[in-house]
């Protein structure tokens, strides 16, 4: 057991991972492994390697510099310490809201259980935090559908107890209100599990046109399926991709979809189709968005190239080796962890870049990257000149591994508590807001290059004052523009009215004291 091993010790090998035979580092959406070598030992993940491998570009200083530039404000701390180190096209989207001011953003989870740790908190902080700087939508997909399918596969077709596609949407529910917990904006942030919105309108048309771009071989390829991996799972891939096409959106930038009882918008909106969208994830996901890069183009409404912001694994307690994993509950601090919970799984469980003894480490010093506590503050504690000083006096033996421990501690009990009271607010009703799908409100960059141009008619990048402006209308956008707004902004404005009556209707009419679990 890890719990009996002295401070300092290797990360314990599992016998099956000693077993092991030796073989490459494998990275995609359904495998995160390091290398395993002649003598079975798990290797920490090569991120050079994959940037290699993947074909990702390194995120460098001078796209920190150009980020302050722009938005005036500091390069997120996640950035500066690269745990977010590669990325594609992230240059571009850096252009359009220079010069256009507007962009959407789209991150998502996987909800394969109900209750979320402290790794899935972080990339969904950073996300917070761009969208707040950028001032710019975002969607958040819940993908129930995906872990469905998945868990059903590898259980040979079995279906397990708790894993019904009911239990995955109830997990999707539950995180939903993880994340709102983390602080995002209901005027911005649209939330949505695929069971409930994907299957419909022009999402959905979307997803069928994504699908008839992919072929068994490809996705195959991309995500190593075989001939006995299920057909839900072989074709969810498009739906994940189409997802960041605004287009799949119509409602949040006041444009009609195409959902029963009645529309009169078949087509998908082509206005949307020119505003470029951000991804911010981990790299494991990389693949499904390769496939999607290749083929924004080839859409009947070809779309410009997502660009991707991308992030390592995070640190299993147990170290660099592994990831945290909601399945081995020694490997992670979960959000409804208690300060006592989180005090005994750091001082037992997290792995130290301590020395032996006492004598030893005060003599040699210690190793703060290979730290798990020195990590987790990596991650949390904003002070630069705080965290620079621990690694500093770590590394001369002046600051021991308990201390280190503390430290960390402390944050984390701050962090997990104040999780914890915003948790315990959000409730049906305020986790419903944001799943309805309505106008999004944000303002952009206030001063792009284009202004002038736009404030002339000419066509941004399809966004005018927060809303889509709609092809259709374009003739008006040029002449009719005034303090009332163009007739086709008019239109769009009564439309996200009706649509936002409609959907207060559909609140008022849920029956009361249904709070909490849908069923
Ligand atoms: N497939 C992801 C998971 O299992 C969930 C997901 C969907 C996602 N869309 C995304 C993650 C976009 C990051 C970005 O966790």
């Amino acid at each position: 057991m890890a719990t009996e091993q002295p401070v300092g010790a290797p990360p314990e090998v599992k016998e099956t991972i000693q077993t092991k035979k030796p073989t490459g580092q494998k990275i995609d959406p359904y495998n995160v492994a390091g290398e395993v070598d002649e003598t079975g030992a798990v290797k920490a993940i090569d991120y050079n390697h994959l940037i290699e491998e993947f074909g990702v570009q390194p995120l460098k200083p001078e796209h920190l510099e150009r980020f302050e530039r722009i938005t005036g404000k500091p390069a997120h701390r996640l950035m500066r310490r690269k745990l977010f180190f590669s990325h594609r096209d992230f240059d571009k989207i850096l252009d359009a809201y220079e010069k256009h001011g507007k962009f959407m953003m789209y991150t998502g989870r996987g909800p394969s259980s109900g209750s979320m740790h402290l790794g899935h908190t972080v990339p969904f902080l950073f996300t917070k935090e761009l969208q707040e700087i950028f001032d710019v939508p975002l969607v958040i997909m819940l993908t129930d559908d995906e872990k469905y399918l998945y868990t059903r596969n590898k259980n040979h077709g079995v279906q397990k107890r708790g894993a019904a596609v009911e239990d995955f949407i109830e997990f999707a529910h539950e995180n939903a209100k993880d994340i709102i917990a983390l602080g995002f904006d209901v005027k911005k942030t649209f939330i949505y599990t695929d069971f409930e919105y994907t299957g419909l309108g022009h999402f959905n048309q979307n997803i069928k046109e994504m699908e008839s771009l992919i072929t068994f071989n490809q996705a195959s390829g991309a995500f190593g399926f075989d001939a006995s991996t299920n057909v839900g799972l072989i074709s969810y891939g498009a739906a994940q991709c189409v997802a960041a096409f605004p287009s799949s959106y119509p409602t949040l930038f006041g444009l009609e979809d195409n959902r029963p009882p009645d529309y009169e918008h078949l087509h998908r909106h082509k206005s949307l189709a020119k505003i470029p969208t951000l991804i911010p994830c981990a790299i494991d996901q990389e693949p499904y968005f390769r496939m999607l890069r290749d083929r924004c183009e080839r859409m009947s409404d070809p779309h410009p190239k997502t660009s991707l912001i991308l992030s390592k694994f995070l640190t299993a307690l147990q170290g660099p080796g592994g990831k945290m994993s909601a399945s081995d509950p020694n490997s992670a601090i979960f959000m409804s962890d208690t300060p006592k919970q989180i005090q005994t799984k750091i001082n037992r469980h997290a792995f130290s870049g301590g020395r032996e003894s006492l004598e030893e480490h005060r003599k040699l010093g210690g190793d703060p990257d290979v730290d798990v506590a020195y990590t987790y503050l990596s991650y949390f504690l904003e002070d630069d000149a705080e965290l620079e000083d621990l690694a500093q006096r770590y590394r001369r033996g002046e600051l021991l591994t308990g201390e280190m421990k503390a430290r960390c501690i402390s944050e984390l009990q701050k962090f997990v508590a104040d999780f914890q009271e915003r948790r315990a607010k959000v409730t049906h009703e305020v986790m419903r807001s944001f799943m309805c799908p309505r106008l999004l409100e944000f303002g952009g960059n206030r001063n792009p290059s284009q202004k002038q141009a736009d404030a002339g008619g000419a066509k941004s990048n399809g966004i005018v004052n927060g809303k889509a402006e709609d092809e259709e209308a374009g003739a008006a956008d040029a002449t009719g523009k005034e303090g009332r707004g163009t007739k086709s902004e008019r239109k769009q404005a009564k439309m996200a009215e009706k649509l936002a009556a409609k959907a207060q209707e559909k609140l008022a009419l849920r029956p009361k004291g249904s709070e909490g679990r849908a069923s």
